[in-house]
């Protein structure tokens, strides 16, 4: 008894070696510390979504509502929580969401996101301040995505797509939610633009505007184009998933864009199931949108995610403390799904069922 009690003090003290100090901070600390240090258009910027906010809320109140079914009595005391991602296997199923203008935030944003010290993919935005070459010669062994859009010009999207995979990004992640920006009121209060941004897109000119005419189409298209695999991003219906399936996607990224896009959209939770049921049996499904803890990548995994993605819980990171700060965060929510896989009965992410939510 007096063993196993001085065993959890030691446990507990070693949490909270100096080294780990940042760890053990719940993200909720690194996202108040961060936001303090910002002013009031990056805050709205970085933290707010389309009009009313109301898909905003709509995707934490979905994990909030939801409960965990937990069984025991499962011999948990080896726990693994690698899981393939088109067929690369990461050390969680936690990846990291594209997030144009990050560097508004902080300076550095995208290359101290490519510093990837937890082991995971990054989806590159194509609103950076730093080119996808660039990024990719700063850190080849990163296992990196390039998310982007269908142009007006439609050979801006093939050359962007080809010096994606020229340069050694492993799939192509396509936003399809975005025919024109959300109303975002906020940013238009407090004048906030985004000028710099466009470096991936200096060679092209006006053709490079996203398309307000793109199609299903266009995806098959984009398909045919590349060698790597193509992912959808921004599905939140079975039947945008069907036809996303069948114009040759390989995985798709349940989103609403953090609720920056339509206001009024279902959160990703929500939507999730009926697109597991639609596709899930042909392709791998992701979801982003609202995960803030380790139990919400749990709840989304017992859905039917193979893994989810974060943005704002990256950008929190990168302004509390740069590269540092997004290892910590992905650490913070690797711990947390490591503690509620054990206390759920679950060793293994394949463990982890609809019948646990
Ligand atoms: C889409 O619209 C652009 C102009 O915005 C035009 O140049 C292009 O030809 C159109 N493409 C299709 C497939 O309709
Ligand atoms: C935004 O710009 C307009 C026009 O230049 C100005 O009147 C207004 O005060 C600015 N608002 C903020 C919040 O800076």
């Amino acid at each position: 008894m007096l063993r196993h009690l001085m065993t959890a003090m030691f446990t507990t003290k070693l949490l909270f070696t100096p080294t780990a100090i940042i760890m053990s901070a719940l993200l909720r600390d690194i996202e108040t510390a961060a936001n303090e240090k910002l002013d009031q258009p990056l805050r709205d910027y970085l933290n707010r979504g389309a009009m009313d906010d109301l898909t905003l809320r709509a995707n934490r109140e979905a994990f909030s509502r939801l409960r965990i079914r937990p069984r025991y009595m499962v011999d948990v005391s080896h726990r693994d929580l690698t899981v393939q991602v088109l067929g690369h296997t990461i050390r969680a199923p936690i990846c990291v969401s594209p997030f144009g203008l990050n560097t508004a935030v902080h300076s550095n944003a995208e290359l101290d996101t490519a510093k990837d010290q937890f082991g995971t993919i990054m989806a590159v935005s194509s609103g950076s301040r730093v080119t996808l070459e660039d990024i990719a010669g700063a850190e080849p062994s990163l296992h990196k995505w390039m998310q982007l859009f269908i142009y007006r010009d439609r050979e801006v999207t093939r050359d962007l797509a080809l010096r994606a995979q020229a340069s050694g990004y492993k799939a192509l992640l396509l936003t399809v939610d975005m025919p024109v920006l959300g109303l975002r009121y906020h940013n238009q209060k407090n004048n906030f633009t985004n000028a710099d941004n466009r470096v991936n897109y200096e060679p092209y000119g006006a053709g490079a505007r996203v398309a307000d005419n793109a199609t299903w189409a266009d995806v098959a298209w984009l398909k045919a184009q590349v060698d790597i695999p193509l992912v959808i991003k921004g599905i939140l219906t079975a039947e945008d998933a069907r036809l996303a399936v069948d114009s040759g996607a390989d995985a798709i990224l349940v989103s609403n864009h953090g609720g920056r896009q339509l206001d009024s959209a279902p959160a990703t939770l929500e939507a999730l199931p009926e697109i597991v049921a639609e596709v899930g049996r042909e392709c791998e499904v992701y979801l982003d949108g609202g995960v803030r803890s380790g139990a919400d990548v749990f709840k989304a995994l017992a859905l039917g995610a193979r893994a989810v993605f974060v943005g704002r819980p990256v950008c929190w990171g990168l302004v509390h403390s740069g590269s540092e700060g997004v290892k910590s965060v992905l650490e913070i929510l690797y711990t947390e799904l490591d503690n509620i896989m054990t206390i759920t009965g679950c060793p293994t992410v394949a463990s982890i069922t609809p019948s646990h939510n």
